[in-house]
């Protein structure tokens, strides 16, 4: 049985007050059946504090991006190295937001997913297709792709540690979800592409969520499919009411 992931991204959204006063009031609220995985993925300037507040409770910390480097001459970079020294978890790699507007390439979360591993990070990785790929047919190969490329020379033992978010870019903010079903589809066709890479274990093994739209209204039917074993959410996870009411559908 895979544990089901809820990991907030917060994207560019909250003060470091906000981020704060979220923390101290979730970080003794997570359903305490321990059913879910719970993260909150925050803004790099506030992981230092928040690690801190979530110590010792069941809430795990995550950042929304690194650098694959260890250190070096890249201003403004954070590297996996930092990262780890400061205990943070989880971090999330290749979202489409940093693909899109930073030029992100599936060779540089290659290289990101495994810095993170090697620093005992867990890599988020995500993929997804635009609407103009769904209209033509071409979800599951630019999908297929994306992973593909992403867990390049990566052995069967360390993919096991990864999760991957499929996050269709037409249903990021827009309200539109994909329908429970669809989103199936496509995890489980991820979930096959894995497979064949790194052998039925690991398949059975790793953690697929979906993003795109997820609140506390659709998220049980959508965590009711057999392949989507969770859900990395933007906008419904900045509440803290509606980011535990999606804890507890888990
Ligand atoms: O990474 C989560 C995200 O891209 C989905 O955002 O606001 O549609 O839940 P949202």
């Amino acid at each position: 049985m895979r544990k089901p992931i809820i990991a907030a991204n917060w994207k560019m959204y909250k003060t470091f007050d906000e981020a704060v006063e979220f923390v101290e009031a979730i970080k003794d609220r997570i359903p305490s059946e321990n059913k879910v995985d719970a993260v909150v993925c925050a803004p790099a300037l506030y992981l230092p504090t928040l690690v801190e507040i979530a110590k010792e409770t069941d809430l795990a910390i995550g950042a929304q991006n690194m650098h694959y480097e260890e250190e070096g001459a890249f201003t403004g970079e954070i590297s996996p190295k930092q990262l780890e020294a400061i205990q943070v978890d989880y971090v999330i790699l290749g979202h489409s937001e940093r693909r899109e507007y930073f030029n992100e390439t599936d060779e540089a979360v290659n290289k990101k997913v495994k810095a993170a591993l090697a620093h005992g990070i867990v890599p988020i990785v995500c993929c997804g297709e635009t609407l103009e790929e769904r209209e033509a047919g071409l979800t599951e190969k630019k999908v297929t792709n994306q992973v593909k490329k992403a867990l390049a020379d990566l052995s069967p033992e360390e993919v096991q540690h990864i999760v991957i978010a499929y996050e269709p870019i037409w249903a990021i903010g827009t309200g539109k979800t994909a329908t429970a079903d669809d989103a199936n589809a496509v995890c489980g066709h991820i979930r096959q592409g894995i497979e064949e890479l790194f052998g039925k274990d690991v398949a059975e093994n790793i953690r697929i969520q979906y993003g795109g739209s997820v609140k506390p209204e659709n998220i049980e039917e959508l965590l009711s499919k057999e392949h989507i074993d969770g859900a990395l959410v933007g906008g419904a996870s900045l509440q803290v009411e509606s980011y535990l009411k999606l804890l507890e559908a888990g």
